[in-house]
């Protein structure tokens, strides 16, 4: 079965961007002028998703206004001649419907996900955490290709310097598998130390799951933190049904702290045409 429901976790605090998540949501915050929910939501629709769920707090009221739809901006957007993002808002609430799910307290990426059991169903999900940002859908149309041709898990691989491993769930692999992939996990540890980490080949925010994982997930016990963690489900999965890891080489934005939005909103402005060398040459007066 393919994947076709795009679970979304946005329910954290985003204390790292205090004080700014006070008052508006961490996925709001606009990667030059679209946010970041925006382009998540493009990625899963471009993929091949026509249901997203987004697994929301109450106390981000924000995430469901940007969801609802307003016909009357959508025409004034027209009128401005903006018709790419009027378009691009105008599929939210008609081609692509939307789930809200809340997580009422913030217990880890398993427990978000969890959340999101009753709207997905029986059926297989795509996740992506909106920390990353990606170039184009590619990478997710690889996993829910994978996941429907052989009815296993699929997520996203990276290999990294050992000196990175730590901020990441890092994973083994079964030997005898291609350098590029993909390969069968065999162990999955939660942001080990590095000289604890199994290899160097690191899960990033690119998920395809299948229902099972609920199951592993209801049987999750919590990690001296408190929080229930995702990684702990895929390994329970891979030992029953091998999940299939796939070596990314989407371009890939980590917007989770200060500086790499900065990142990614200056490469957003540099990648348009009408924006772009204004901002050159600001920057290289700014940079002497
Ligand atoms: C989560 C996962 C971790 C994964 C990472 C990818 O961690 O728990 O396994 O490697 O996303 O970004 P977080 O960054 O939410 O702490």
């Amino acid at each position: 079965m393919k994947a076709h429901t795009a679970v979304i976790p946005a329910a954290g605090l985003g204390t790292r961007f205090y004080p700014v998540t006070k008052a508006v949501p961490k996925e709001l915050l606009p990667i030059f002028d679209v946010p970041a929910l925006q382009l998540v939501m493009d990625e899963a629709i471009g993929a091949g998703c026509d249901h997203i769920v987004l697994v929301s707090s109450r106390n981000k009221p924000g995430l469901e206004n940007y969801v609802t739809p307003n016909p009357l901006i959508n025409s004034k957007l027209r009128d401005q001649g903006r018709h790419d993002i009027a378009d691009r808002l105008a599929r939210i609430g008609s081609d692509v419907r939307v789930s809200i799910t809340y997580q009422d307290s913030p217990r880890g990426l398993g427990h978000a996900v969890g959340c999101a059991r009753e709207v997905v169903g029986d059926e297989p999900f795509a996740l992506l955490l909106p920390d990353e940002l990606r170039g184009d859908s590619g990478l997710l149309s690889l996993l829910i290709a994978s996941c429907e041709a052989t009815g296993q898990s699929a997520i996203e691989l990276k290999r990294v310097p050992m000196e990175e491993v730590s901020a990441y769930g890092v994973v083994s692999v079964a030997p005898g598998a291609p350098v590029e992939g993909p390969f069968e996990i065999t162990d999955v540890v939660e942001k080990p130390k590095m000289e604890d980490a199994p290899s160097d080949l690191i899960i990033l925010g690119r998920y395809v799951l299948t229902a099972d994982i609920f199951e592993e997930i209801d049987k999750l016990q919590p990690h001296p933190n408190g929080e229930l963690q995702l990684t702990d489900a895929l390994l329970s999965q891979s030992l029953r049904t091998p999940v299939l890891g796939h070596l990314t080489t989407t371009q890939r934005w980590d917007t989770g702290t200060p500086l790499g939005w900065l990142e990614a909103v200056l490469d957003a402005a540099l990648a348009r045409p009408e924006i772009a060398p204004q901002l050159k040459a600001w920057l290289q007066t700014r940079l002497g």
